[in-house]
């Protein structure tokens, strides 16, 4: 059982959960994910890791209310525990000293974006980030990536904030201002990774993403996280979550995350039915 720490809305139905953790925040490091399960009959939930604290023994993830089992996991409160989190899980981040490194971050991309954007400053590269999200509000952990990064740009896709446009628009401004970019690595919707290794391909950037297929089990048992990376396949529990961009078949990965729309759907409005107004009336702490 794990201790939840805290539990905060910091933008509409997106959720940071702080939690008791002593061992996976003393081994975690960047780009690995951890499973949770929030109740004894859960679901299990990957989560990307978006902040650690190994001398309190916590670590952060954000998570996105876009289901039963996340809906479900929004409602619990500091005090309670989780019935399991699994982890560290996945391979690490590769941190090197390239030169200058561009990190996107989509929407809640965002979250597992900042350790690796930290680790990448710390090692000495030039970290340019860029942050794109649909309106001002949904921008995720803007504080924690400024401080990680040596300069950062925002993007929304209605213009309230930074360029109006997507964060694809911002990396071609960066590219034809002829500055050299030593890594592109991209995390966000699969759509948004897909364009992102379309533009850098073009420009022979080599480019890193982080998948987030459906997983079960998430240690290579079930095969349900399974892509297609360089015509060879791969379980993105266990041989990633990290791929090269360029070699990534993203538009099976977009059919397979749509798979278990239709069960989704039906969980959810049962759901809904049984909880009208959300399991805590709609209110969070
Ligand atoms: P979103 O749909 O609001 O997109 C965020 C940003 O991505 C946009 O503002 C835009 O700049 C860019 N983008 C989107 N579509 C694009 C396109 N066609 N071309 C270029 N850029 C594009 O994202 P959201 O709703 O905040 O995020 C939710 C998505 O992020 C979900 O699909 C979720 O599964 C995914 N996600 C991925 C990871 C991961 O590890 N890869 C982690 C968390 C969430
Ligand atoms: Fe089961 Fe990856 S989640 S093999």
């Amino acid at each position: 059982m794990y201790r939840i720490v805290d539990v905060r809305e910091i933008s509409p139905k997106v959720q940071r959960m702080v939690i008791d953790a002593p061992l996976i925040a003393r081994k975690h490091q960047p780009g690995q994910f951890v499973i949770i399960i929030n109740t004894e009959k859960g679901e299990r939930i990957p989560l990307t890791v978006a902040d650690k604290n190994p001398e309190k023994g916590q670590i952060v993830v954000i998570f996105q209310e876009v289901g039963k089992s996340t809906t479900e996991m929004a409602c619990r409160k500091a005090g309670e525990y989780l019935f399991d989190v699994v982890g560290p899980l996945g391979k690490a981040t590769h941190i090197e000293k390239l030169g200058t490194v561009v990190c996107i971050g989509g929407g809640v991309g965002t979250a597992p974006m900042h350790p690796i954007t930290r680790a990448m400053k710390e090692i000495g590269n030039e970290v340019i980030t860029i942050l794109g999200a649909r309106n001002k509000d949904l921008f995720t952990m803007e504080e924690e990536m400024t401080a990680a990064s040596t300069e950062i740009r925002f993007t929304t896709d209605d213009g309230s904030r930074g360029r109006h446009g997507f964060v694809t628009d911002e990396l071609q401004s960066i590219i034809d201002s002829g500055k050299k970019i030593d890594l592109v690595i991209a995390i966000g919707p699969a759509i948004m990774m897909k364009v992102v290794c379309n533009l850098t391909r073009k420009y022979e950037l080599p480019t890193v993403v982080s998948l987030n297929s459906i997983m079960v089990d998430g240690t290579g048992m079930c095969g349900a996280c399974r892509v297609s990376v360089g015509g060879e396949t791969k379980f993105v529990c266990v041989d990633g979550p990290e791929f090269d961009g360029h070699l990534v078949d993203f538009d099976q990965l977009m059919k397979r995350q749509q798979m278990y729309r239709t069960e989704e759907a039906i969980a959810m409005n049962k759901y809904n039915e049984e909880h009208p107004g959300g399991c805590c009336g709609g209110h969070h702490d």
